[in-house]
């Protein structure tokens, strides 16, 4: 495997996932977790930073404990840490250096760089810059503004970039990322949906033997996926729940529980709306009501699970992303996410997590291989606690249904109305798995699958006036939100074309009871937040 130290910068998972894009499994850690035993370690990356080499409370790290024994490849800070511990200088630039630039001159026997074209333009983000590079190095990239864009050891196998291969708009960063996985490090690239199939069967049926296990299941991806894995590892001695807490898109219990069974699994479906919208009842703060949710969800979950008798393992849909261990360099919590789920103490239950090292993309190809169907597999994110959280103050049942009807025609316009891509934007879509066949340099996808995270938010505290007919209308505003993102931690408001904000908003109207207004949320994280609350 790859091991890639992350000193906290924004990009360090996407590095992540263009190493797994290679097949080849990498682990993140953070920069003072290197492992002791690194029999299985076949390369080092170290990311970038938000900090400067010379702060006071910038991440080091010992580079000792790998250099020289194993490929290392530094990007960014990464870089520029190896050249200020070395020996080499880092200064502040000049000016931030950020954004497009071209690689003017490159060494092209270096292997870092097989492949790459003249000119080849990569993406900069740096307030320091490298002004010297330690003995034993050589300078092997420049562009007109940074002489060490790219440096090596001359008698070890080290390479530094002061730019980031691993975003989009570095042209040539997966070629480069590969040099080193592939060519420099050695990866065998075996990593594959398939592979990681057949190995986690054998492996939960290895580990689970004839032991009961109860899954939670929410009806999105992860989960589901993971049901549908140990279904094929364990059968009948799965048993999923799915807890309806009434906040759910329309129909989506219904819906979901149709393919689950077809799927067939074992389901229990509890609808337990009734003691939610009980509980919440008046209750207005959005803190509060993550936790009444929270709270009751475990409650209903445990009382089911108890009822399975002889249970040995709790399984969870967790992925990477969700573990992987944060630097927590702000230390605030903004929203407690509550994840459906929760472990019934006195049922002794052990942790069972077949999704663990995966990425989401990953897990829609591991659905994909098993044969999921597309529906389940591209379905957008969804919160825990629901609608609840997309509605402005107290939650009651009426609201519910004017927001799940208002969505409901949102995101059913988002899957009919479809979209020819072609080029970097038809490229991004295919890497994120979205099965379309490419004619003519085109691909055919809807605004669903080009898009993160959609959904409508209930403005239940805001009224406004309109007219209907020869009538004055006084009622709430509906925002919708779609969003583009790789990992939910930042994102960037979709940009629907107009004709289709214009049809959504004026059927909206015209068939929701209750809602005389839509507005479109063009506010992207940070500052702000996916959900409104
Ligand atoms: P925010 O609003 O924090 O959302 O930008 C980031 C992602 O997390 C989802 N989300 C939640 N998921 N429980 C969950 O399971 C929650 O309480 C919760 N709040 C937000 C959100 O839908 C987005 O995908």
């Amino acid at each position: 495997k790859i091991i890639i130290l992350d000193f906290g910068s924004q990009t360090t998972q996407l590095i992540g996932r263009r190493v797994r894009e290679l097949d080849t499994f990498c682990e993140i850690l953070p920069y003072n977790k290197y492992p002791e035993d690194d029999a299985d370690v076949i390369g080092v990356i170290l990311s970038g930073s938000p900090y400067s080499v010379h702060d006071p409370e910038a991440f080091k790290v010992n580079l000792e404990r790998f250099m020289g024994r194993l490929p290392v490849l530094g990007i960014c800070y990464g870089a520029q840490f190896i050249s200020h511990t070395l020996g080499g200088r880092v200064e502040k630039a000049g000016s931030r250096e950020y954004g497009r630039a071209n690689l003017m001159t490159f060494d092209k026997e270096n292997p870092l760089f097989k492949g790459f074209t003249d000119n080849s333009q990569v993406w900069m983000s740096h307030g320091d810059t490298i002004t010297a590079i330690p003995a034993g190095f050589e300078c092997i990239a420049s562009t007109n503004d940074v002489k060490y864009a790219a440096y090596a050891a001359t008698d070890r196998p080290v390479w530094a970039v002061q730019f980031h291969p691993e975003v989009f708009h570095t042209v040539q960063g997966t070629q480069l990322l590969r040099n080193f996985v592939v060519d420099i490090c050695g990866s065998k690239q075996n990593w594959s949906a398939a592979s990681f199939v057949d190995t986690t069967v054998a492996e939960l049926k290895e580990q689970l033997g004839d032991d009961r296990v109860i899954l939670g299941l929410s009806g999105g991806v992860d989960s589901s996926v993971a049901a549908v894995l140990l279904n094929r590892a364990i059968g009948k001695n799965l048993t999923c729940i799915f807890v309806d807490h009434g906040m759910l898109r329309k129909n989506e219990f219904t819906d979901v529980m149709h393919d689950y069974e077809c799927l067939g699994l074992n389901v229990i479906g509890v609808d337990a709306s009734e003691k939610f919208f009980k509980d919440l009842e008046g209750v207005t703060d959005p803190e509060q009501k993550r936790k009444i949710i929270g709270r009751d969800f475990v409650e209903v979950f445990n009382a089911e699970a108890k009822k399975i008798t002889g249970a040995k393992w709790l399984a969870q849909g967790t992925i990477y992303p969700d573990r992987i261990e944060s630097l927590n360099i702000t230390g605030k919590v903004i929203k407690s996410h509550h994840n459906v789920g929760g472990l019934p103490e006195e049922m002794h239950l052990q942790l069972c997590e077949p999704l663990k090292w995966l990425f989401k993309d990953e897990v829609r190809r591991v659905g994909r291989q098993l044969e999921m169907p597309e529906h389940l597999i591209t379905r957008h994110p969804f919160p825990g606690p629901g609608l609840a959280v997309r509605i402005l103050g107290d939650i009651t049942r009426e609201k519910v249904r004017v927001l799940q009807d208002a969505d409901d025609i949102y995101i059913r316009g988002l899957r009919n109305y479809k979209v020819r891509l072609s080029g970097e934007e038809a490229r991004k879509v295919l890497a994120a798995g979205v099965p379309a066949a490419m004619t003519d340099g085109e691909i055919e996808v809807s605004l669903y699958d080009q898009i993160w995270q959609a959904g409508a938010v209930l403005l239940s505290t805001v009224r406004s006036v309109g007219v209907m007919g020869d009538e004055r209308t006084y009622e709430n505003p509906v925002a919708l939100r779609a969003v583009t993102s790789t990992d939910a931690m930042t994102a960037d408001w979709a940009h629907l074309p107009y004709d289709f904000l214009a049809k959504v908003s004026n059927e909206i109207i015209n068939k929701v009871r209750g809602v005389n207004r839509v507005c479109y949320d063009i506010s992207s994280k940070p500052p702000s937040t996916i959900e409104w609350e």
